[in-house]
């Protein structure tokens, strides 16, 4: 996540309206059929999708908010709660399971003390499951923000955790 990004005392982001207008006006010429890609864009700069960047954003555009958090809640990808500012997508598909992914995801759930699907209190990492990224040769596989690590054991959690701050 971006270094000017802050958390206020009850952990939710202060948004940057400026930078708001930025994405808003600059990059998507306030057209609403920019919308998914302006959603990309916030949870990008967040992590997430902060709910008053979502106001701002439905006054801006002139959409309903009802309808943004429609789009925002069918696409599996954007987050309505913060997230951490490592994702872990550990896969979980067919060719991943049969090369011990369970094993590779209990041990990540108990190095985190989280259960799949939750963050750290730490705002450190946020642990998920999927199912198939794509390099099925590599299973286990687990995806760490953009880095993939494959043919990962169990025992290698640690250390890989220990590489994200
Ligand atoms: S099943 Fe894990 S990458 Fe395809």
């Amino acid at each position: 996540m971006d270094e000017t990004n802050s958390q206020n005392d009850n952990g939710s982001v202060e948004i940057d309206y400026m930078d708001l207008d930025n994405i808003i006006e600059k990059d998507f010429s306030n057209d609403q059929e920019n919308l998914i890609m302006m959603l990309q864009a916030i949870q990008k700069r967040y992590n997430y999708l902060p709910r008053p960047a979502l106001a701002y954003l439905a006054t801006k555009v002139g959409i309903p908010e009802s309808k943004i958090y429609g789009v925002a809640t069918f696409y599996s990808t954007f987050s309505l709660e913060p997230r951490g500012r490592n994702i872990i997508s550990i896969c979980l598909g067919t060719a991943c399971h049969v090369r011990g992914a369970e094993r590779v995801h209990e041990r990540i759930e108990e190095n985190l003390g989280i259960n799949d699907g939750n963050t750290t209190d730490d705002k450190r990492f946020t642990l998920e499951s999927v199912r198939c990224i794509g390099c099925c040769s590599l299973g286990p596989v687990v995806k760490i923000n953009e880095d993939v690590h494959g043919r990962i054991s169990s025992d290698k959690i640690a250390k890989i955790l220990s590489q994200y701050e």
